[in-house]
This record gives structure tokens, sequence and C-alpha cells, in this order.
């Protein structure tokens, strides 16, 4: 492989290689097989991979269907980029390898500053001019412009349309066939703008102007004038709007193709004239050449009595004579008449109907052709870089392939000539790029087995000796010459070239095989057998003298300027048409030795132009006549692959603990390393001067079948790692999360802390302060600290209430603020239990509870035992009715017994204690003993009641004497403060109880008096005492 292609990659196509066969023919084990070849191709075309590489060599086969991998996209894919450094995850599938290699050529271009072609060759239909447009739109799209270099790349591109609407027709084989050869020129300067073209063309096909085979058409050109065409400008042309109607558009009985829209084709077209700078007088001119051609078909000729042409119809070359501007006359003159040159004069003689039509037919072609180089030069011109300065070209071949026909002609012969003298160039490169590589890489050359097909080519183009130089001399030779005569000197002349064979040099096989009027010629690519009929008249290409005398006077500018007076002038004969294909062919053979080499070799897929079919037979047979095997063989002569060391061992380090994960020394001391752990022997492969050699492919596929493995496991390996760091990554970034969070949550909780503290050190602060200044008035201050005080007295105030009116004792010492406002509470309590209290009582109680206030005046303070009686209920009375005698009942019914208890009677005299009763009535009050009232004492009569202060139940009751018939009453009551009160209410007497200390004197009788003498003492007894008073004494305890 040149220096000058190190971006292709072999690498990606090992990868690819079990999925969708091998990406590189190079690396095919079976490289002599045409069917492992065919197998490897078909299985890539099957998965729409329609690319596949021979080294630097792209062979492409026509999928006949949009594949989506031409987009700006892809092309952004490719720009710069080495396929090895793509992203695996786009798969080789969809590269578009034609843009790989316009990138690889450019990059190449640009650091070597050198020029480079791209050869793109194949049969008819094949895809060679879509590859070609391919890469001159990623030119287009991918290389740098400024605003002035737009136009020159728009010129570029509309330049296809111009030159497919002249050159391009539909043909049996492609709707779109190109019917000239073009070498197209693309100058960049030195930062890899664009700024300049160039065309080359070769060999018009301008037989097809006059006549086509059946399902065939004329050029486009003329299909879209007559659809598309304005009607002004129709009318200006004198044509109709009907192909019908033209007898050079009807005769393939095709005026219409599916694929082709010859309206938006004309748009597109006369767009594009306007963009590459047409002025609107050439288009005129140009337009008015397309139509005269048409007109010039629809003259017609009919003989005359002398068997003469005549015009039958003056109508159509009336229009030629207009668009041409050429008098009518004398138009009418050179196509019927042939004007013969005598020593001293001139002779028109008439032509017959045949040699009219012939002349006719001349003309049409010889103005369709010139107008054809006319519009290529005008092109040129357009895109022509007038900056001087230096610049790098890539050029863009397409040209006809090898073609073999049941019938092959002169044309044939000629492409195919030109298919040699590209093979022969192609040889000569690729062999002369391997050994320069050997050499430079130190390896000995090994002379490599292959066809060279110079031999052809000389056969061919020898300089007096070859096919060429004798079909010229035949056509120069006076007399009569004729293509059989041609045929007798070919086989005079070079009957025993091995490559050469007639109906008579072959033998008894050979022979059924041909024609008598044929000759074949073993070409590299396969044998043709060519029929020389027509070889001398389409080697002279010639136009009557008269004719051309005539056509220099159009009007017609194009016209003028293609037929200049000097080729008329001119004596010398003009060059034939293969003499000048043969000059062509050597300049363009030295345009291309200047520059480097790539190659895309288009294969048609079917004949049908379906998509998705392959068809075997057809493939194979194109596989053969370019030269693919062959071309195959020469770049696997030595070794199937080689890679720079470094690149090498990159990628198939890890195969060798020595190499891995890094090889620290010389690279190739690492691939030697390398290799010898892998177990290759020496002859498998060659160590280079910078590169590894390697002979076969299989080598290199135990290699990266092992690649892939360790790649597994490495990913695996890598993957865990991966994970690991992964998690490890996650875990820390939570780990540093939670410690974020909590930092924040502390501090949050220590800025609360702080206020709380802060809060609470103010608090207190006032709380002191208000504590010190709490007898103060109220001030700021201590006005908290106060309400606080307040609050905290109320609140345990409110809990340690009094329960009873009686409590009196129970009251929460008041702090001094609140000593005012205590009081009144106090107060509002009190009243409040009191109105309580008062709230609950009933009507017996208080009438209870007023006796007792009664008692408390009678008694209170001044009687012992009186604290003891306060809580003991008063009752009604002591003795129910039942229990009193009814005698005494009835005598004292009358008076309301009001109340009645059982008392002891002190006898005045003797003191004995007698039990009575004493009943109090309203009246008066009785000592009732059983059955009989003993006394009967009138409360008006009733002068006072004496009451000891001690503990003891005596009472006397003192009776008015007046009334008093047996003394006081010394009586014990055990109920005595009960008695007593009743009596005083009943008797209505409030102070008629006396409390006495000591002693109490009482009459016994009127005048004689007794005493009671009250003491305490240990035990409560009741005596009559020496001095004959009556000693009561109480016990002490009691009153207590
Ligand atoms: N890469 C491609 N992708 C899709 N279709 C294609 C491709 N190449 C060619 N074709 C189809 O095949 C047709 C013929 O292609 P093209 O005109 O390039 O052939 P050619 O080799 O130039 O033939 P000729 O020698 O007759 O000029 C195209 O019109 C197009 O329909
Ligand atoms: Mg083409």
């Amino acid at each position: 492989m040149r220096s000058g292609h190190p971006r292709l990659d072999l690498e990606g196509a090992l990868i690819a290689r079990d999925r969708v066969g091998i990406q590189d023919f190079v690396l095919l084990d079976a490289f002599t097989s045409e069917t492992a070849f065919l197998d490897n191709l078909k299985k890539r075309f099957n998965e729409n991979l329609i690319y596949t590489y021979i080294g630097t060599l792209l062979v492409s086969v026509n999928p006949y269907k949009e594949l989506g991998i031409y987009t700006k996209k892809q092309m952004d894919i490719y720009m710069g980029v080495n396929f090895f450094e793509l992203p695996p995850h786009i798969p080789p599938i969809i590269y578009s390898c034609s843009y790989a290699l316009a990138d690889n050529a450019y990059h190449a271009m640009l650091t070597e500053m050198n020029n480079h072609f791209f050869l793109i060759s194949g049969e008819s239909g094949a895809g060679k001019t879509e590859a070609c447009k391919k890469i001159l739109q990623f030119y287009a799209v991918s290389c740098p412009t400024s605003s002035l270099l737009d136009s020159i790349r728009d010129r570029m591109l509309v330049s296809n349309p111009v030159l497919e609407a002249f050159g391009n027709a539909k043909t049996l084989k492609n709707d779109n066939s190109s019917r000239f050869g073009k070498y197209m020129d693309i100058q960049f300067d030195r930062q890899g703008e664009a700024v300049g073209g160039h065309i080359l063309s070769y060999l018009l096909e301008k037989s097809r102007v006059v006549h086509q085979n059946h399902g065939e058409r004329n050029f486009h050109i003329f299909y879209q004038l007559v659809e598309g065409g304005e009607e002004e400008t129709l009318r200006l042309l004198g044509l109709e709007r009907d192909c019908k109607h033209y007898s050079y558009l009807v005769q393939g009985e095709c005026r219409t193709v599916r694929t082709i829209n010859d309206k938006n084709d004309w748009k597109t077209m006369r767009n594009a004239l306007t963009i590459i700078s047409f002025s609107e007088k050439d288009i005129e001119h140009l337009l008015g050449i397309v139509a005269s051609v048409l007109h010039l078909g629809n003259v017609q000729f009919e003989a005359d009595r002398d068997g003469y042409a005549r015009l039958s119809n003056k109508a159509e070359l009336r229009w030629v004579s207009k668009l041409l501007g050429i008098h009518v006359q004398v138009l009418q003159e050179a196509l019927t008449f042939r004007k013969i040159e005598a020593k001293t004069e001139e002779v028109l003689s008439p032509f017959s109907v045949d040699h009219a039509i012939y002349a006719r037919d001349a003309l049409a072609k010889a103005l369709y052709g010139r107008m054809f180089t006319w519009i290529v030069n005008k092109i040129n011109d357009s895109l022509e870089n007038r900056d001087s300065s230096k610049k790098t070209v890539i050029g863009l071949l397409d040209i006809y392939g090898f073609e073999v026909f049941y019938v092959n002609s002169f044309e044939q012969f000629c492409i195919n000539y030109c298919n040699e003298k590209l093979q022969q160039l192609f040889i000569q490169f690729t062999l002369k790029s391997e050994q320069e590589e050997y050499e430079a890489e130190g390896i000995e050359w090994e002379p490599v087995q292959f066809f060279n097909n110079k031999i052809i080519c000389d056969l061919v183009e020898e300089k007096r000796a070859g096919i060429i130089s004798m079909l010229d001399e035949e056509c120069m030779r006076p007399g009569d010459t004729t293509d059989i005569t041609f045929l007798e000197r070919l086989e005079e002349r070079m009957g025993s070239h091995p490559h050469f064979i007639t109906h008579r040099l072959a033998d008894q096989r050979i022979r059924k095989t041909m024609e008598r009027g044929d000759f074949r010629l073993l070409h590299y690519a396969g044998e043709v057998t060519y029929c020389v009929v027509g070889f001398i008249d389409k080697n002279n290409d010639l136009l009557y003298r008269n004719i051309k005398d005539m056509i220099r006077h159009s009007k017609n500018g194009i016209v003028r300027h293609c037929f200049p007076p000097t080729e008329v002038d001119s004596k010398k004969r003009p060059e034939t048409v293969a003499s000048q294909f043969k000059s062509s062919l050597a300049e363009l053979t030295e345009i291309l030795m200047a520059k480097q080499p790539w190659y895309i070799r288009c294969l048609k897929s079917n004949e049908a132009k379906q998509p998705g079919r392959f068809d075997d037979m057809l493939v194979r047979h194109q596989v053969k006549y370019l030269g693919l095997m062959e071309h195959l063989r020469v770049r696997r002569a030595g070794f199937a692959y080689r890679r720079r060391y470094e690149v090498f061992l990159q990628r198939y380090k890890p195969l060798c603990p020595a190499t891995w994960p890094h090889w620290k020394g010389e690279p190739a001391v690492g691939v030697e390393k390398l290799l010898i752990h892998l177990g290759y022997k020496e002859d498998d492969y060659k160590m280079g001067r910078t590169k590894i050699f390697i002979r076969h492919p299989k080598t290199l596929f135990a290699i990266e079948d092992a690649y892939e493995i360790c790649k597994h496991e490495l990913a695996s390996k890598i993957q865990a790692k991966y994970k690991g760091y992964r998690v490890k990554n996650e875990f820390q970034k939570q780990k540093e999360a939670a410690t974020k969070i909590e930092t924040c949550w502390r501090g949050v909780q220590a800025r609360k802390e702080r206020e709380r503290r802060a809060w609470a050190v103010k608090v207190i602060k006032k709380f002191i302060k208000g504590y010190m200044t709490r007898h103060e008035a109220s001030t700021t201050d201590n006005s908290e600290y106060l309400t606080f005080v307040r609050h905290s007295y109320l609140t345990r105030l409110k809990n340690q209430l009094p329960k009873t009116v009686l409590d009196k004792t129970t009251w929460l010492a008041p702090p001094p603020v609140m000593k005012e406002a205590s009081e009144i509470l106090r107060k509002l309590h009190m009243r409040l239990l009191v109105r309580r209290y008062v709230r609950g009582i009933t009507a017996q109680q208080k009438a209870q509870l007023q006796l007792k206030v009664v008692t408390s005046e009678l008694f209170k303070g001044k009687k012992d035992s009186y604290p003891q009686s306060v809580t003991k209920p008063f009752a009604d009375t002591r003795i129910s009715e039942h229990d009193i005698n009814a005698n005494v009942l009835q005598i004292i019914r009358h008076e309301r017994i009001k109340y009645s208890t059982p008392v002891v009677k002190y006898d005045r005299n003797g003191f004995k204690p007698r039990p009575r009763q004493l009943i109090l009535t309203q009246i008066a009050a009785y000592l009732v003993e059983e059955t009989k009232i003993k006394q009967r004492v009138e409360y008006s009569s009733l002068k006072g009641i004496s009451v000891s202060n001690l503990s003891d139940g005596i009472l006397i009751l003192h009776v008015a004497l007046e009334v008093k018939q047996k003394g006081d009453l010394v009586l014990q009551c055990d109920h005595i403060f009960e008695a007593l009160t009743k009596l005083s209410v009943v008797s209505n007497k409030r102070n008629v109880v006396k409390v006495v200390q000591g002693s109490i004197k009482f009459d016994i009788k009127p005048g004689k008096e007794g005493y009671v003498d009250f003491s305490s003492g240990h035990e409560a007894t009741v005596y009559k005492a020496n001095n004959g008073h009556l000693m009561v004494v109480s016990s002490r305890s009691k009153s207590r």
C-alpha cells in the first residue's frame, strides 16, 4: 500500500468480516477463486453493503435503490476521520465508502501537496456517473469555502445537469447513460478550497443524434426542449410540443421514460445554463442548433426523374436556414449536391437520395458533436481559476467500462482500447507502488505473477504496426478501400499475434463462433469479437467539403465558432477518429501518470435495474471484464496485510503479557515479541522498517479472533472495574451528600439552640432585673416579671382556693404586688362560697341555722361546751307525741306543742334527781311526770334562765314569784343548747338566758333560796354538797 493511502482501514474490515463478509478482498483467503470473490460480493450486497475494497480500489455494486447513505450526516462522519477512529457503534454497514475514499484522497492531497485522481469504470448503468456525482457533492459540501468560491462550487455542481442533458441518453442498459467519456479536474488551493475545475470529454456517441435503437432515446436535451421549453421559445424555434413530430426522436419508439421527468430536467438545465454564465445570446444560439438538428431530421428527400435527390418539402429546411442563419438555397444545395474539385473548376455532382440522407445526418451529427465540445469549453471557461498560484488537483475519470455486445463495432473497439490503456496504467501504478513499498521497508521484492496487458495495448496502438495505424492507413489509402480490405490487411500484418484472431485465422472450433467479417481481440479482460462493418466510415467521420464550406458562413455564433474557416481552408486531411482518440488517451495517460490513483470499479447487479437482485452470471462477467481478479492477484502477490508497527501493536497488544497494557520499548520489538508469543513462524510474516507484513489473511484472522476473545475478557474486566468505580463514586457522592446534609442540619440545630439560648439569656436577664425591681413601679424592666408573678400567683392560687365557707385559714399568701388584688379576690371568693352555700341550703337547714344563730347569740363565748354543740344539728323534738301521756296531751294540745325533751329535775329541797319531760308549747313550758303535769310555767312569768359557763347541762328556770307556787326549777338536760334556744324562740324572750360563773342562786319557795355551785373536775358529777348546795362538777376535758 502506498504511503499516500494511510487512512483506509483494514481493522474495521476485520470486525465486520463474519457478519457481512470481508470488507477488503485483500483479506480473502481464496484470493484466486472467482466464486469466493462473488460470494463475498453477494453476501455484502444482500446486506445493502454495496462497497467492498481491494486495497485502495473500491468495488461498488449498483443497488438500484436509495440507501440513505449519502447524507450530510454521513459526509460529516467521514470528514477528516479515519475509519479506525469511527465510534464502534456506527456499524460499518452504513459507511458510504465513496465518501471515505474521497476524504482520504483529499487529505492525502492536502498533506502531501500532490495530485490525485479517481478512476471510475464499469459497464453502462453500473453507477459510474452516480459515484462521480457523489464524490463531487462530497467535496462541494465538505471543503471549506468562501462566498467567492461558492459560485465555483455551484458551477461545478450544475455542470452535471448540463453535460447530462446534452451528453446522456436513455439506452437499453441505462436510463441516464453517459454517451461520452469525462475527466474532470477539481482544483484546490493550499487551504483545501475548491477554486476551479476543468473538464475533458471523450468520444461523444454522435451517431445517436440520427439513429436510436429500439427502446432507446436520443440525447435528453431534445426531449427536454420539446416537453419543457416555454411556448415562446418553441415558437421562435419553430418547434411543436410533440416529440412524435420529429423523426430523429421517434426511431426508438420510446419518447417517455418512467424514471425521467423531462419538464423538470429542462428547468434544472435551463437554470444551470444561467449559473454557468451562458449569455442569453449563447442560449439562443445553442437552442437554435438543437432545434435545427430536429428540423434537419425532418428534411425529407425524394428521387427525381434521374434518380437524384430532391427536397420533398422545404418548410423544415427554412427553419434550419433561419436558425443557422444560412441562406435556404445554399443549404438546399449543400444537402443535395456534392462539390467535386476538378483541376481548375468545381463541379457540382447531385446526390442520390441515400447520399443526401447521409449528408444530412452527417451535418446533424457534426453540428451536435461540435456544439457539445463547445459546451464543454464554455463550462471550462466558467470554472477556470485565473489565480496562478500553485494548485493541487483531484481528477474524476468517469469513463466507459469494458463493453461486450452481441455485435461489437468501432465504438466498442475504441472503448475497450481505452480500458486496456487504463488497465496498463493501473498495473504500472500498482506494481510500482508495491515495489516502492517493499523497497522502502527493506523487504526483498518477490516478482509478482500477473498478466501484463501491454502486449494488447501495443497491438492496438503501436505506431505503424498497430490496428489503429492500419485503420488510418486504410482510410487514407487511395483506391477502393472497404471494411473488408481493412480486415484483410489486419490478417496480413498481425496474423501471428497471440491476441488477434479472425475468422480465417481461427481453428475450426473458434471459427464456428465468428462471422467472416469479424476479428477478435483477446483483451486482458476477455475476448471480444468486433465486426469490421462501419470501421472505415466511422473512423473517417467525414463531412462533405461543401457542407463544411456552407456551414462556416452560419450566422449562429456557436456554429461559426465550431466550424472555423481554417479547417476548410486547410488542405491537410483531418485526423481520424481513432487517432484522435488515441492521442487524447495518450494525453490522459500522461495526466493520470502524474497523479496518485484511486479506483472505483462499478458493477451492475442485474440487467433489469431492479433493487435487491444480484445476478451471479452478470456480476461474474463484469468481475472478469473489469479485471478485478487480476487486480486482487497483483495486490495479494506478496503480503496480504501490512501495518505500521505502532498501529498493529496498539490493536493487538492485549494478546501478549509482555506488551499489555503498555509497551515501553520500540514498537517493532514489541510486535516481534507479540508474534513469537502467538507462535507464528518466520515465513508467516516479515518485519519491515516501519511495518509488519503478514503473508496470509488466515494468520491475521487468527490474531483477530484471539483479539476478539481477549477483547471480551478485557471488556468484562474493564466493566467490572468501571462498575466498581461507579458504585464507589456513587457511594462517595452519597456519603458526601449525607455529611453535607448532616452539617447543614447540625448548623440549623446549632443556630436554633443559639437563638434559644440567647432568648433564654434575655428572658433570664429580664427575669432577674424584674425580680430586682419587683417592688418598684411597673417599668419595661419589671413589667414582664410582675406579669409573671401575677400569673404565677393566680395559677397557684387557683389550685389552692379554700373549699368551704368555714375554711378561713387557707389562702395563699400573695406576693406584694398582689396584696390588694389578693384581698379582693379572697373576699370575692368568700362571697362566692357563701353564695354557693346559701344557694345550696334548704328551708329546713335555714330554720336550723336561724336557730343556731339564736344559740350563738345566747352562748357564744359564754359557755364552755358551746363550740361542740355548733356542729350538732337540732332536732325538732326529742320526744314524739306518742311518748307523751295522752292525758297530758289532752290538756296542753290546744297550746300547740313546739318542743319536748327528757330532763332530770332536781328537787328543790333534797336535790333528788327525778326524770321528767319538758314540753314547750306556744304559751308555756310544762314539766311532766308520766301522766301528770308537775309544773306549768307560762312564758310571761318566766323571769329568767340561768346556766353555768361550764360544760354541764344544768339549767335553772327562774319563775316570777307572784305566780310561783312551787319555786324555781333546777333541771339537767342533755340537749341544753337546743332546749334553751327553742325555749328562747318559743317564748320570744331573747335575753332571758344568763350565763353565770361559779354559783347560781335560785328560789326554792318565796323567801327561801337555794344554790347550785359549779366547778370542773375530772369526772362530771352532781351531788348535794355539805353546804346544802347542789354541786355540779363538769368534766374538764369536755370543756376543752
Ligand atoms: N450508488 C447508487 N445508489 C443508488 N442507485 C444507483 C447508484 N449508482 C447507480 N445507481 C442507479 O443506476 C443508474 C445508472 O447509474 P449511472 O448513470 O451512474 O451509470 P453509469 O455507470 O454512469 O452508466 P453509463 O456508462 O451508461 O453512463 C442510476 O441512474 C441510478 O438509478
Ligand atoms: Mg454515466
